[in-house]
């Protein structure tokens, strides 16, 4: 009675010991399957359609009639215990899921907020705004000028002579065509032209601004970088009136302790002309003399180039490099830290808006 059947993992559907043992090998697989995904895996390979079960259940058709009802229901019973298993270990996979996505995904309510953090400005930006502020508290004026600029207000009115050496002090970057005399200002210098020019004496401004030079990016240069300017017109004034201006503000800035000098220099624009020196008394390494920019009286060629008389007007002007300010200001070692725009730079000097 009992036929060789196709395959041999197909059981016999009458073969009871034979269904008894693939049903055993099918709950023993359900059981020990330890998540949901190896559990489909198992549900198809012991219930699905290829299954030993599946294939000996095909096989009843080919039975003779009387043994068809007891492979019937030797399968029912047999699917049943499978069906059974099934449902026992999905619902203990699914408690055990939803308790791991429970304990994964659980949101702290007492951890701090993840925040976005508030800008600051660049302590350039603060710096320029507190050497304005100091000039702007005696009464003076802030102006500004184009940082594309002619040849004829960064040179020609500031008393460059055109095959002056003094022109090649600063390597300028030019801008094309030749023929147009741009460049992008050297220093802020031109802006005490543009003042002259556009403002009825007396004048008192202060240009702080952005300037660039050839210079190779390094630890003390960078190619853009900012000065502050200082230009003073009026009847009278004299090295004295320099001189009071700019020992003012070295106290605003670095304390009352500090000190400023004056050591002759050449500047075409300013006769006579002097570089400034700052006693600096909170300087790294104990007080010293530090170079800080240069200074003069206003060259009477550069008051007529802007339409000033000199035999009744006199004037001072002086210059300054911000970064350099805040380099002995602020003990900052490498300049290519000012331009970096890592946030952690600014951090230092407290985060200032
Ligand atoms: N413009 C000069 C420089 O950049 C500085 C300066 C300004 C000197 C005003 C004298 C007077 O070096």
């Amino acid at each position: 009675m009992t036929e060789t059947l196709p395959g041999a993992d197909v059981p016999n559907p009458l073969d009871e010991a034979a269904i008894t043992a693939a049903v055993d090998t099918a709950v023993a697989a359900i059981d020990g399957a330890s998540t949901l995904d190896e559990l489909k895996a198992v549900r198809l390979a012991h219930a699905g359609e290829k299954s030993p079960l599946s294939l000996a259940n095909r096989e009843i058709g080919k039975l003779d009639k009387a043994d068809k009802a007891a492979a019937g229901k030797l399968m029912g019973s047999s699917r049943g215990r499978i069906n059974k298993a099934l449902a026992a270990r999905t619902v203990v996979l699914e408690a055990e899921n939803d308790a791991r996505i429970l304990v994964e995904e659980t949101v702290d309510v007492t951890a701090a907020p993840c925040r976005r953090r508030a800008g600051a400005r660049h302590p350039l930006s603060t710096l320029q705004d507190r050497v304005s502020d100091i000039f702007v508290g005696m009464g003076w004026e802030i102006a500004e000028g184009p940082e594309v600029e002619s040849e004829w207000f960064n040179f020609d009115a500031l008393n460059f002579k055109p095959d002056h050496p003094a022109r090649e002090m600063q390597d300028t970057f030019f801008v094309e065509p030749p023929e147009a005399h741009l460049l992008m200002r050297t220093h802020t210098s031109p802006v005490q032209v543009r003042s002259m020019l556009e403002r009825a004496v007396p004048i008192y401004v202060l240009c702080p601004g952005k300037v660039f030079r050839t210079d190779e990016l390094d630890s003390t240069h960078t190619p853009v970088f900012h000065q502050f300017e200082g230009l003073a017109i009026d009847r009278n004034l004299s090295m004295a009136d320099l001189r009071g201006t700019l020992e003012h503000f070295a106290r605003q800035m670095f304390g009352e302790a500090a000190q400023i000098r004056l050591r002759p220099n050449y500047f075409p624009f300013t006769e006579p002309s002097a570089e400034l020196d700052i006693w600096h008394p909170g300087a790294k390494g104990g007080p010293r003399w530090i170079e800080w920019g240069g200074c003069g009286m206003v060259n009477p060629n550069v008051l007529r180039a802007a339409g000033i008389d000199p035999d009744i007007y006199s004037g001072f002007a002086f210059g300054m490099g911000i970064e350099r300010t805040l380099m002995f200001r602020n003990e900052v070692a490498d300049m290519r830290d000012m331009i970096e725009g890592d946030v952690r730079f600014s951090e230092h000097f407290g985060m200032e808006i």
